[in-house]
């Protein structure tokens, strides 16, 4: 009796799955979606030369929502973990596989210069992201002007501390050049000061990093009155830094990128007094690859506009540059 039992049972089981599996195939062939779908035109490649901050995944989130709008075009990610090597390679990839356009988010100007060129060479429109290659053999720049924001990060510190003060630099990786633009941008807008800039040392744009550099600064110098970091992570690591040993109410951190679920919280908290933005050019990324794929010509070099955010404005959509007589 309970062998009968069990034996129906499983037949029952059985025709429940054959059901199932018959329903699924037809609803599989018959979706409208599935013939009406429009199949991708071009091909796009991406390169990002890291995923592990949330400036990098905010940009490849940029280029899929624009992307997604655009069904005649499909993006394919590659993540370069942070090694100009693997991210040559990617390039190489690429162009191998016969993309119509690649996106390049690179680590450093030098080593990722010769793939660009060559791709280039091939007639493959490169568009360069954020941080440059050297020379100009790719299709076009698209960024904000690091060295504007430098200067505006040197002129309000300026202002802020009056023209005086103790100043750590925690710089970006100086091989890429985002970090030399924001330096030498900086410099320019606090010449004639009497800032001091009593630290200096490349982060590599990394908080951890930033952070250890903070604590030797905090060491060597009593008195830190500001610490101006390239990009936001690093002026919150050396908020950490500072605040281990209770010293973060005696400095002021200045910090770039100012996402609004990054930079943008720490102003608002209090832990930055001034973030300058840095926008992804994501969208950006994909309106020009799309002119470019149908023929249009496009400029070499396309700038994006910035904002300082301060808890005077955070609220209030930060203010820009452009409108404080920068030029
Ligand atoms: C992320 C990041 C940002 C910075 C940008 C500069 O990797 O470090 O924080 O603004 O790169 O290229």
């Amino acid at each position: 009796m309970k062998k009968v039992l069990q034996l129906s049972l499983f037949s029952l089981v059985c025709i429940i799955l054959l059901i199932n599996c018959g329903t699924k195939q037809e609803t599989g062939s018959t979706e409208p979606e599935e013939t009406e779908k429009i199949q991708p035109k071009f091909t796009i490649g991406m390169s990002q030369c890291n995923l592990g901050e949330p400036w990098r995944v905010q940009m490849n989130l940029d280029i899929k929502n624009e992307a997604e709008k655009h069904p005649e075009i499909r993006v394919t990610y590659k993540d370069a973990q942070n090694d100009s090597l693997k991210q040559r390679s990617q390039i190489e990839e690429y162009v191998n596989a016969g993309v119509d356009l690649i996106i390049v988010s690179p680590k450093e100007a030098a080593p990722l210069t010769p793939p660009v060129a060559a791709a280039y060479e091939k007639d493959i429109p490169v568009i360069v992201l954020d941080r440059r290659v050297l020379g100009d053999k790719y299709a076009c720049f698209i960024g904000a002007d690091n060295k504007k924001i430098g200067k505006a990060a040197g002129q309000w510190i300026v202002e802020q501390l009056g023209g005086k003060g103790q100043i750590v630099e925690l710089k970006g990786l100086m091989t890429s050049t985002p970090g030399q633009d924001r330096h030498s941008g900086f410099r320019e807008g606090i010449k004639g000061s009497d800032l001091d800039i009593i630290f200096e040392a490349d982060m590599k744009w990394l908080e951890p990093e930033a952070r250890k550099e903070m604590e030797s600064a905090l060491a060597r110098f009593k008195n830190i009155d500001l610490v101006y970091a390239h990009n936001d992570p690093g002026a919150h690591g050396a908020y950490l830094a500072a605040k281990a040993t209770s010293r973060e109410e005696d400095t002021i951190f200045v910090g770039i990128d100012a996402l609004p679920h990054e930079g943008q919280v720490y102003v608002r908290q209090g832990v930055l007094q001034a973030s300058f933005e840095y926008p992804t050019g994501g969208k950006e990324a994909i309106q020009t690859a799309l002119k470019i794929l149908n023929g249009e010509n496009v400029p070499k070099e396309i700038t994006l506009r910035s904002r300082v955010f301060t808890k005077e404005n955070v609220n209030q959509g930060g203010k820009w540059l452009d409108e404080e007589g920068e030029e």
